[in-house]
């Protein structure tokens, strides 16, 4: 081999080298110091499964030669953001690089994924208290998009999110199932059952809209009726009831059954006398009265 070349050849790798170690550890100049609170991710999840120092931060933010090199010149390969937050598609990628499968199986085609909504703009990294994370202050994130839904979460009627008892994540799962409004039972009304048991039956006597969907009756996240109603009184019933028939309407008494011909209950409320709205296993229970 020429002289010459074997010198080039030394020389290069010597500065290669160089190059190396002049590489700067993301942690030598992102103190704690300098970015407050940063240093949290020691003590999350993640923190203790990616080791210290710049090992765990390339994993997610790539390896950013550029950025080590002239950081105000270059962001790092892959940023959250504040300033320099790479494309969506390139940021949820790289949590997905780790996260495909499980819970996140149906995210390709979820409302969120074609809706271009980021991992991160629900999950925090550098915090040991993920909100999303805890039933309590899960909601805030959600209606920190989800406006309209506050509304409704102040009903009088409702399920207890307010008060961390339910959260949204019981009922969806925000990373996209195959059911409308990313539910996570198979369907509406496993997702209710999960919860409410005692509704499943089967009973002697079946309500069939119960069987069929809750929500026919229910609305899932606050009514200004009472029990979550979608309507009151007798228009519940009369959406499938004819409202001719009994005792909704005066019908001098003959339309009523024996023994109840008080017109004083006529339109009153149906669960009065129907009070097993959602089956019976009562031998008599046929009319859903006991
Ligand atoms: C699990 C993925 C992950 C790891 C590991 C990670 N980060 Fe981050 N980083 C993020 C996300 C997501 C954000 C956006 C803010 C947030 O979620 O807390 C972020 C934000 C930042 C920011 C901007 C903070 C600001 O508000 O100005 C800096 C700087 C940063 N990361 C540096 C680092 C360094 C240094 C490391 C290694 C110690 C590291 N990151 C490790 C995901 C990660
Ligand atoms: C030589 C010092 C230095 C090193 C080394 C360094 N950074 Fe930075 N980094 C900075 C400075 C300065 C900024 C602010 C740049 C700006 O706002 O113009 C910054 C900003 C960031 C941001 C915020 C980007 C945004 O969009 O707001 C992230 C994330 C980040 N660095 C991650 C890293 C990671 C990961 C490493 C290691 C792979 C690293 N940095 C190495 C100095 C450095
Ligand atoms: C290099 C692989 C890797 C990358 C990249 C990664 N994670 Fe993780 N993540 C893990 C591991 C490992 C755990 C801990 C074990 C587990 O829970 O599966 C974890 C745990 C989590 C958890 C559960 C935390 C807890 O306290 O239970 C969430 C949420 C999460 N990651 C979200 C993200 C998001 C969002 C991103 C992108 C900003 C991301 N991850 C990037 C590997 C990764
Ligand atoms: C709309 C808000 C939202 C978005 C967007 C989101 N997540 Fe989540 N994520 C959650 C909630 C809520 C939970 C807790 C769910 C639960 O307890 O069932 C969670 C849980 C997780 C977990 C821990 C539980 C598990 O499944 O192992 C990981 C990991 C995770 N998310 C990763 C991701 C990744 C990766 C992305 C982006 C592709 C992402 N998330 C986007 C809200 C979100
Ligand atoms: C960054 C904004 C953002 C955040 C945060 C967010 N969402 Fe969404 N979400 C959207 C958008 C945009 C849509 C699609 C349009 C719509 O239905 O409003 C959507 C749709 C949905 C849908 C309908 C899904 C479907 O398959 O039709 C549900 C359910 C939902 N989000 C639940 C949640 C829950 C639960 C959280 C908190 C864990 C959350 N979202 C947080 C923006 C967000
Ligand atoms: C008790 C179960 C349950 C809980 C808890 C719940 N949801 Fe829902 N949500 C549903 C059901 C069921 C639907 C579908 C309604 C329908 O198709 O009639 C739905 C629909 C939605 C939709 C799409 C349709 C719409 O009304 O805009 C969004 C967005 C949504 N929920 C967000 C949330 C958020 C955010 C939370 C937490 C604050 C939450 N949900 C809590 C059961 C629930
Ligand atoms: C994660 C568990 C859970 C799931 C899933 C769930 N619920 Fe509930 N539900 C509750 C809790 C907790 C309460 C409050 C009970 C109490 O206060 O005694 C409640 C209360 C109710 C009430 C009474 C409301 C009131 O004003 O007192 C109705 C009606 C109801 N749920 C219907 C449904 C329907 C319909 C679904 C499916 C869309 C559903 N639930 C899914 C936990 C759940
Ligand atoms: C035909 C209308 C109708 C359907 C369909 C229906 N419900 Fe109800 N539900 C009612 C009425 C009316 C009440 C209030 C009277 C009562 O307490 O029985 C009620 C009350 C409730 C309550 C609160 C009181 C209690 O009994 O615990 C829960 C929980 C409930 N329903 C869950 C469900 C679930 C889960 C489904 C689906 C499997 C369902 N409902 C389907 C009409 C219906
Ligand atoms: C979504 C439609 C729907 C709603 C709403 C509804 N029902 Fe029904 N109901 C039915 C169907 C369908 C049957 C079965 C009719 C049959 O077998 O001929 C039925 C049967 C009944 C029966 C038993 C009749 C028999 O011959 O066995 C009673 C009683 C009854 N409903 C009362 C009510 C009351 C009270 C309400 C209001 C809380 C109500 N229904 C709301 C659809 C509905
Ligand atoms: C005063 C008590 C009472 C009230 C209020 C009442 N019902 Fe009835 N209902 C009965 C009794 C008792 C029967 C059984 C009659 C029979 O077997 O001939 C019955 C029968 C029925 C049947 C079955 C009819 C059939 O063809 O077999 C339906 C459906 C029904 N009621 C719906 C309603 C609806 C809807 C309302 C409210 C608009 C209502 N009921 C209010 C007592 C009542």
């Amino acid at each position: 081999m020429p002289l010459a070349l074997l010198l080039g050849l030394l020389l290069f790798s010597a500065t290669g080298q160089a190059q190396q170690s002049e590489q700067k550890q993301c942690v030598s100049c992102h103190t704690d110091a300098v970015n407050q609170g940063l240093h949290s991710i020691w003590q999350t999840a993640h923190g203790a499964a990616m080791g210290s120092g710049n090992a765990a931060c390339v994993q997610c933010h790539g390896d950013s030669s550029e950025h080590r090199a002239q950081p105000t010149e270059n962001p790092p390969q892959v940023s959250f953001g504040p300033s320099h937050p790479s494309r969506v598609e390139t940021r949820n990628g790289q949590c997905l690089g780790c996260h495909q499968g499980n819970e996140r199986l149906m995210w390709q085609g979820s409302a969120h994924h074609t809706e271009d909504v980021a991992c991160n703009d629900c999950h925090q990294a550098h915090t040991n208290h993920d909100a999303v994370l805890d039933s309590r202050s899960q909601i805030e994130v959600c209606v920190g998009c989800h406006t309209p839904m506050q509304a409704q979460l102040r009903m009088p009627s409702r399920h207890p999110i307010k008060e961390g008892k339910t959260s949204c994540s019981d009922c969806h799962n925000p990373h996209g199932t195959t059911t409308d409004a990313s539910l996570v039972g198979t369907s509406l009304n496993s997702t209710c059952i999960q919860c409410h048991s005692e509704k499943r039956g089967p009973f002697l006597f079946e309500h069939p809209p119960v069987a069929e969907d809750c929500s026919l009756c229910h609305r899932p996240h606050g009514s200004v009726n009472k029990d979550l109603l979608i309507s009151r009184g007798p228009f519940l019933c009369q959406q499938c009831h004819s409202a001719a028939f009994h005792p909704s309407q005066l019908n001098d008494g003959s339309g009523l059954p024996s023994g109840s011909g008080n017109s004083s209950l006529l339109g009153s409320n149906c669960l009065n006398c129907h009070s097993q709205v959602h089956g019976s296993n009562h031998p008599s229970g046929g009319r859903l009265t006991r």
